[in-house]
């Protein structure tokens, strides 16, 4: 069984019982998804991928992170998207929320940082600075190996390894990880020597967090890559021989059944702030997989009890287009990234403040108490709340989490009736941007968009 756990007691029951009704076609999408048949089979190697290569590859991985022969102090990842967003919500989960301005209690793990997700000038100008303080390694991933900000600022980075470690040192210290044969990163690598992984060619971006894509800068980082693994194979194992009401389908059957309901927004709320990368990622897995053809929830992150002094308000009592999500952490001691370390409210001689009533009561129990109470006040204000149940946050449950929203994912694009592997509206922008910026080929689109403006 999962680890993972989904409580649907706050939704209400004409909701429940339209997901009832499409549990079966959750499961055939689930059929067809392991059996290779569904709209998009093409981009379904991340199903299963621990057992079919996930382990293997990790071993192969530590091979090279024992055998590199530069000391470095600094990974850098660049990449955009699909490219980067698993393994910074790995990293943002499992490290201290202050690495790196104080001296950590958890081990001795290089820093992390990411670039080529963005195009601001002033980020890559202050990334130079931190660099020149450290002896960096630098991992760049991309697929197509010809997206425009991972290719901005690798140039940047890669010139400025050269300059200072001189061209043979700085192609020690990067990895490339793109397609196996195709692509102007492929080129490089093979051109500049650069060690490299492959992107499986039938793993698509935001599917790919447990391939080369997150483990190559999870484990040069100092990530247990082999429990999050594990965590995944123990969801896909779960749906070998899952039950009707199996979590995953239940979640995507509640997702679909709101959705033909009316509703819109699909929120998911998290009470950890250490999570917020791991909500980005499900952003991306969701947004990009369902939001096509004029169809799809548009999927929101939204950070209790901060949140609750800001969108709370209009959660409770705007339009009542949403549905919500709250993603639990049930052992309060395995929520700070392996550290086990606790906080009660101090007792104090008077009561000024009057949370005598709290004294001596751990942090993490008002929080959770909050968390509740929002999930209860939601409901009762019209929006459908869902909890979903980790049991600690580290590898081995963001591991079962990622394969859980994966398949939920492409159950959801299923029964939407979507290919959840695509992005074609991705290209849009893309496009323009070469018009804009005069790349050659798109020299007339060019000039045909500045006539617009
Ligand atoms: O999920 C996806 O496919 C996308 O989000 C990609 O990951 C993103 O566009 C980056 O693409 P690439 O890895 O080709 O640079």
């Amino acid at each position: 069984m999962s680890s993972i756990k989904l409580d649907i007691q706050m939704v209400d029951d004409e909701l429940k019982s339209a997901a009832r009704e499409i549990l079966p076609k959750a499961g055939a999408a689930l059929r067809d998804l392991q059996e290779k048949r569904c709209t998009g089979a093409e981009f379904t190697g991340w199903y299963d991928w621990p057992k079919i290569k996930g382990h293997a590859l990790a071993k192969d991985i530590r091979k090279l992170v024992g055998s590199l022969d530069v000391f470095y102090d600094q990974v850098v990842v660049i990449g955009i998207g699909g490219s980067y967003l698993g393994c910074r919500a790995v990293t943002d989960a499992l490290s201290h929320s202050y690495a790196g301005q104080v001296t950590a209690k958890q081990g001795r793990r290089p820093g992390l940082t990411f670039a080529g997700h963005h195009l601001s000038e002033s980020g890559l100008v202050e990334l130079l600075d931190l660099l020149e303080e450290k002896q960096p390694i630098i991992n760049v991933i991309s697929k197509s190996g010809t997206t425009t900000e991972p290719a901005v600022a690798f140039r940047v980075i890669r010139s400025y390894m050269e300059k200072r470690f001189g061209k043979e040192e700085a192609s020690k210290r990067i990895i490339a990880t793109t397609d196996s044969k195709s692509g102007a990163l492929r080129s490089l690598a093979k051109s500049e020597g650069f060690k490299s992984f492959d992107v499986p060619g039938d793993v698509g971006g935001r599917y790919s967090v447990l391939t080369a894509v997150g483990l190559v800068p999870l484990a040069l980082a100092g990530f247990n890559i082999e429990d999050l693994l594990q965590g995944a194979d123990d969801v896909f194992r779960s749906l070998e021989a899952p039950a009707a009401d199996h979590p995953v389908l239940q979640y995507a059957a509640v997702r679909s059944a709101a959705y033909q309901n009316g509703k819109t927004v699909d929120i998911l709320a998290y009470g950890e702030p250490r999570l917020f990368h791991t909500v980005e990622w499900w952003k991306q897995l969701f947004g990009e997989s369902e939001g096509k053809e004029g169809k799809g929830l548009f999927p929101a992150g939204v950070a209790y009890t901060t949140d609750l002094h800001s969108l709370g308000q209009y959660v409770q009592e705007g339009v009542r287009n949403l549905i919500e999500t709250f993603l639990m952490v049930d052992d309060p001691l395995g929520r700070t990234g392996g550290v086990e370390r606790r906080l009660r409210i101090p007792a104090m001689s008077e009561n000024a403040d009057e949370l005598r009533y709290l004294e001596n009561r751990f942090i993490s129990e008002i929080n959770d108490a909050a968390l509740v109470a929002t999930r209860i006040a939601h409901f009762d204000g019209g929006v459908p709340c869902m909890a979903l149940h980790l049991p600690r946050i580290d590898e081995k449950s963001l591991g079962a989490l990622f394969a859980f929203f994966e398949t939920a994912c492409a159950i959801g694009g299923a029964l939407l009736q979507v290919n959840p592997f695509d992005q074609p509206g991705v290209e849009a922008y893309k496009k323009n941007l070469f018009g804009l910026l005069g790349k050659p080929g798109f020299e007339n689109l060019g000039v045909e968009l500045r006539r617009r403006l």
